[in-house]
């Protein structure tokens, strides 16, 4: 097995190279004076299973995704499993007007096309994996999340920021040993909502809420607030995917007692890898 990192996911890569004790291949990727980008593979991957890793955030790394899917198969290879770690567009998973592009699809079906298998990780909805047109496999980080916390900090309740998300806080409360609830809007009055875990009092605890995507941090922003405003003791943030647009970082770090990302998305908040879960995803892909 052989590992291929694409730029954007270097990290990520070495981790899952390390779990799966496989090697990393030497590629070079550098921009033309235009700025289009420029791959090459410097071994031979003959016969080779090959695991293709790099997150498609923002444009230009899905450009060298596709470029690298397409110099890896210049080789015989056996298998090309490509893991894209953070994959963009996916909240767009279907048309909410019409004339829009199902953009999740789209993306899902150009990734495809050079693979023989695919594993992301926490996807936005999992029925995006239809979308694939080879075998794709969703794993989550959440369980690596709730190891990092059970080291680092105590923590008494988690909480997705809404039902949808459930799922996520079950599984790292699950690590943790913990309670674990949903945020729900409350109407107290005509002018007033109150955000809170649903059935668990916030008074007096250390709430850790994890999501899968932080983008502009509105959502953790308004839930930890709230969450103060209950008599929270501390809030910690963490999610898969740290986008953390427009300023989102400072804001967060400022509001929470501790803000941490896995390096799907590679940023000063990756404390977390993703690796070992992606790890386990290429080998059962593999073993099929
Ligand atoms: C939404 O459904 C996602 O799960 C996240 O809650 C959302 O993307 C977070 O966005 P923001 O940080 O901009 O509030």
């Amino acid at each position: 097995m052989r590992i291929v990192a694409g730029s954007a996911s270097k990290h990520v890569a070495r981790s899952v190279a390390g779990a799966l004790g496989a090697r990393l291949v030497e590629v070079q990727v550098s921009r033309f004076p235009d700025d289009e980008c420029y791959v090459r593979v410097m071994e031979d991957l003959d016969g080779e299973d090959v695991a293709l890793i790099q997150t498609t955030y923002p444009d230009r790394n899905l450009v060298e995704a596709l470029l690298l899917q397409d110099a890896i198969r210049e080789f015989n290879v056996r298998r090309l499993i490509t893991v894209v770690p953070y994959m963009a567009y996916a909240r767009q998973d279907k048309k909410f007007n019409p004339g829009e592009a199902v953009s999740a699809r789209a993306m899902a079906r150009a990734i495809s096309l050079h693979s023989d298998g695919l594993v992301l990780v926490d996807i936005h909805d999992e029925k995006t994996t239809e979308h694939f047109t080879v075998p794709a496999l969703n794993v989550s980080a959440m369980p690596q999340i709730g190891q990092y916390l059970a080291k680092s900090a105590r923590v008494d309740l988690v909480v997705s920021p809404d039902d949808g998300a459930m799922g996520k806080a079950r599984s790292v409360a699950e690590v943790l040993g913990c309670r674990w609830s949903w945020l729900e809007k409350k109407r107290i009055d005509g002018s007033t909502v109150e955000i809170a875990p649903k059935d668990v009092d916030a008074r007096g605890r250390t709430i850790a809420i994890v999501d899968d995507i932080i983008a502009t941090g509105g959502t953790i922003l308004t839930a930890t607030r709230q969450l103060r405003l209950q008599g929270a003791r501390g809030v910690i943030a963490a999610c898969t995917h740290g986008l953390f647009t427009a300023g989102a970082l400072p804001k967060l770090r400022e509001a929470c007692d501790y803000v941490l990302s896995s390096d799907t998305i590679e940023n000063e908040t990756s404390i977390v890898s993703a690796g070992p879960e992606v790890a386990r995803g290429i080998r059962e892909l593999l073993s099929r």
